[in-house]
């Protein structure tokens, strides 16, 4: 079979490789899934992988198959797989566990260990092929009346973790019951956190840079939501427009900077999540004492969160559903930017790197 392949160390050296199909049989015990690939998006992480500052192959490889957003049809099961059969709509978790105590609990995206197992990012490849094969424990039913949406799943999981673990961290304070939330960014992880916070029935503020309205501006309003640019009303200035901050802010811009002033935006037991995987060396100075003044008198919580095991997928294709309910149509105005078959890897990267006005790319595999 075809996959879309990256040397590791070499920048933009994303090529087709032909592969040995898999097999259910692959996996020991019965428990294989193999899945025929529809659709792959592709994200941030991708454009650093292949321009080398990310990801490694698999031991005994000298490549490294991409793609970690995937949807597919279920081609055939292991003997001892029940909760999935061949024609279900399917999307595979990311992170492979570890060794650490949260790998062995299913909670691979919590590890503590330092190398991490992660299929088309991280020593294991990725779902930009024709097939995959792999345990069930990783392959999340999709509903089939979210087929057209479902390669969003994986980015949403990412968002359900952080605003998942937020609510967790905040039963601290018993009676917390949020009422405005900010979102920092508006690209994919903005707005699906903030159609997230909608469902929860928060107001939501959402911070980005272009002026609007374009695209990602008029999906914020279509929820009810609020679409502010960071130059009109800055963050650290936005307690003035919306009294007292935010009592949760989710930030998903990539700019680490924006962090600084997130922490200035946030209200007295307010909770900040982290989501923005900055791999640059960038410094800023920044008003430490008042920062600092402010976390300590008003008892805020900074938390960072990463990838997303089982649990977030299912809640994810929830509040999918819900979204589906809600705001019909709202999901697949996102998917803006498709490309078809493997073999059309360099269009694919070039939407990827160059789409002003892309939401998600991503690539058709298969009808
Ligand atoms: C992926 C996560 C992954 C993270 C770090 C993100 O793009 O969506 O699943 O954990 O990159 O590698
Ligand atoms: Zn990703």
């Amino acid at each position: 079979m075809k996959a879309i392949a990256v040397t590791p160390g070499k920048p933009d050296s994303a090529h087709l490789v032909e592969m040995r199909t898999p097999e259910v049989s692959d996996v020991p015990n019965g428990r294989g899934v193999l899945v025929r690939v529809l659709r792959v998006g592709v994200d941030g992480t991708d454009k650093e992988i292949n321009a080398a500052e990310y990801g490694q192959a698999p031991p005994g490889f000298d490549f490294l198959v991409t793609g970690h957003e995937s949807f597919g049809q279920v081609e055939a099961v292991g003997s001892e797989v029940t909760h999935v059969k061949p024609g279900d709509y399917v999307v595979a978790t990311v992170r492979r566990p570890g060794h650490s105590i949260y790998d062995l609990i299913g909670t691979s995206d919590m590890t503590t260990d330092s190398t991490y197992y992660e299929r088309g990012i991280n020593l294991l490849h990725g779902y930009l092929a024709e097939y995959y094969v792999d345990d069930a424990e990783f392959i999340v039913k999709i509903p089939q009346g979210l087929k057209e949406v479902g390669v969003l799943l994986e980015p949403m999981t990412v968002v359900q973790k952080g605003i998942t673990q937020a609510y967790e961290i905040q039963r601290r304070l018993r009676v917390w019951k949020p009422k405005r939330a900010a979102v920092m960014g508006a690209g994919t992880i903005g707005l699906l956190a903030t159609l997230v916070l909608t469902l929860r029935g928060l107001e939501v503020i959402t911070f980005g840079k272009t002026p609007k309205p374009y695209l990602n501006s008029d999906l914020i309003e279509a929820l009810g939501a609020t679409y502010v640019t960071s130059d009109e009303l800055p963050v650290a200035e936005s307690p003035k427009r919306y009294e007292g901050g935010f009592d949760l802010i989710f930030e998903a811009t990539g700019y680490s900077p924006i962090v600084f002033d997130s922490m200035q935006a946030l209200a007295k037991n307010g909770v900040l999540v982290l989501s923005s995987v900055t791999g640059g060396d960038r410094r800023v100075e920044v008003p430490a004492d008042k920062i600092n003044l402010g976390f300590v008198l008003g008892n805020k919580v900074m938390v960072g969160t990463v990838n997303a095991n089982r649990e977030y997928f299912e809640a994810g294709v929830r509040d999918m559903s819900q979204a589906e309910l809600e705001y019909p149509g709202w999901l697949s105005r996102l998917l803006t930017h498709p490309v078809r078959g493997l073999e059309n890897y360099r269009e694919l990267l070039d939407k990827l790197t160059n789409a002003k006005d892309a939401i998600k790319v991503y690539c058709q595999v298969a009808e």
